[in-house]
């Protein structure tokens, strides 16, 4: 057991939904840590849309600093509707990626009992597959600009940019991560990219792939072109194991993915930085939601399934499994949907239920 341990959290509720969602999370949390035997420190930021209207700043001088110190960051939801797209997404959410070298992006898309998916026909058995998209490359690296901007002969510039040390330590991680998900159906790792026209930089990570298979016998190497692999998460989601890909491909196909595990109410990621200290960030995928502010009926699920994977990551597997099995407990019989305002309960009665399932999972 974790005895004799100590977690220290950095939350960032944000805006919208992100601070009822939040709480439901650190609910859980509490919880289980007092279940387990381990102690919780937690210390709010008070970053997102409502602090960048005040001071038109998204995250302070120093703010980096701090919050690397930190075991680990949840983080609520970023976006304001007064606030124009890609400053919060560019100067706080992407800019702690980077910053914070969080080159993992892991996406589970599991699909829990009682949830209704759009997929006919398909079950919790055949969708559950990760997704591990490289998180600090390609298209959102910043390597564009624009010429003549506003004029007829405008030119606008954006490059995707590949390096070996980035999709090799992505796809090192992701063979690691298949083997030790060990899945009894076999392990298979297939990368996700577009080789027969992006000659260049997926040709760097089809060789790099290839090379880094060698150090995984055990693992089923495999390739899909990120075309075909929507219409097979759509159609054969039960043939994935785990899932490799780039930055982009990844922030697309993991949208569907989230739809196929029933919606954005559930899903959720961790930006991790799985080198020694590294300092991750894990997030539900839904959004501020801003219609539902303060309502009592945003999905907290997803926030939930993140602290989850915080604790899983931060060395509290057994407690990070066990909120898993709880959250499956409450959606397999007691929600009746996972859609906003249509759960059956408030918000913070689905935190209550995931709390009293944690004593009999
Ligand atoms: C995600 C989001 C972000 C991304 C946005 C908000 C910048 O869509 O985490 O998938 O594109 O990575
Ligand atoms: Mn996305």
């Amino acid at each position: 057991m974790n005895a004799s341990k100590s977690i220290r959290i950095a939350v960032l509720p944000g805006d919208g939904t992100g601070p009822e969602v939040t709480a439901e999370a650190i609910k859980v949390l509490k919880a289980v840590a007092a279940r387990d035997g381990f102690e919780c420190s937690l210390t709010d930021f008070d970053f997102g849309g409502e602090r960048y209207l005040k001071t038109g700043e998204t995250l302070p001088d120093g703010a980096v600093e701090q919050l690397r110190t930190f075991d680990a960051i949840l983080l609520g939801a970023v976006g304001h509707p007064d606030v124009p797209p890609g400053v919060l997404e560019k100067g706080l959410l992407l800019e702690l990626r980077f910053q914070l070298d969080q080159y993992i992006n892991l996406r589970p898309v599991k699909l829990f009992p009682g949830v209704e998916t759009p997929l006919a026909g398909k079950g919790p058995k055949d969708i559950d597959f990760v997704v591990v998209r490289e998180n600090t490359e390609d298209l959102y690296c910043g390597v564009d600009g624009f010429l003549k901007k506003g004029t007829a002969d405008e030119v606008a510039m954006q490059s995707a940019v590949y390096t070996r040390k980035g999709c090799e330590r992505c796809i090192r991680w992701a063979f690691q991560y298949t083997q030790r998900r060990n899945n009894p159906k076999g392990k298979r790792l297939t990368l996700v990219a577009k080789t027969n026209v992006l000659t260049f930089g997926h040709d760097l990570w089809f060789r790099t792939f290839q090379d880094v298979a060698k150090e995984f016998p055990d693992v089923e190497p495999d390739y899909n072109h990120v075309d075909a692999c929507c219409m097979w998460m759509v159609k054969n989601p039960e043939y994935y194991d785990v899932i490799v890909t780039t930055n982009m491909f990844g922030d697309i196909i993991t949208d569907l993915g989230g739809i196929i595990q029933g919606g954005m109410g559930v899903a959720a990621g961790g930006n991790i930085n799985p080198d020694p200290g590294g300092c991750s960030m894990y997030e539900p995928m839904g959004g501020s939601a801003p219609k539902y502010t303060g309502q009592n009926v945003i999905n907290p699920i997803a926030a939930i399934s993140a602290m989850a994977m915080l604790l899983e990551h931060s060395g509290y597997e057994q407690s990070g499994r066990r909120v898993l099995r709880a959250i499956q407990q409450v959606t397999g019989t007691k929600m009746k949907s996972q859609s906003a305002g249509k759960m059956g309960y408030g918000t913070d009665e689905v935190g209550d239920l995931v709390v009293q399932a944690l004593y009999n999972v």
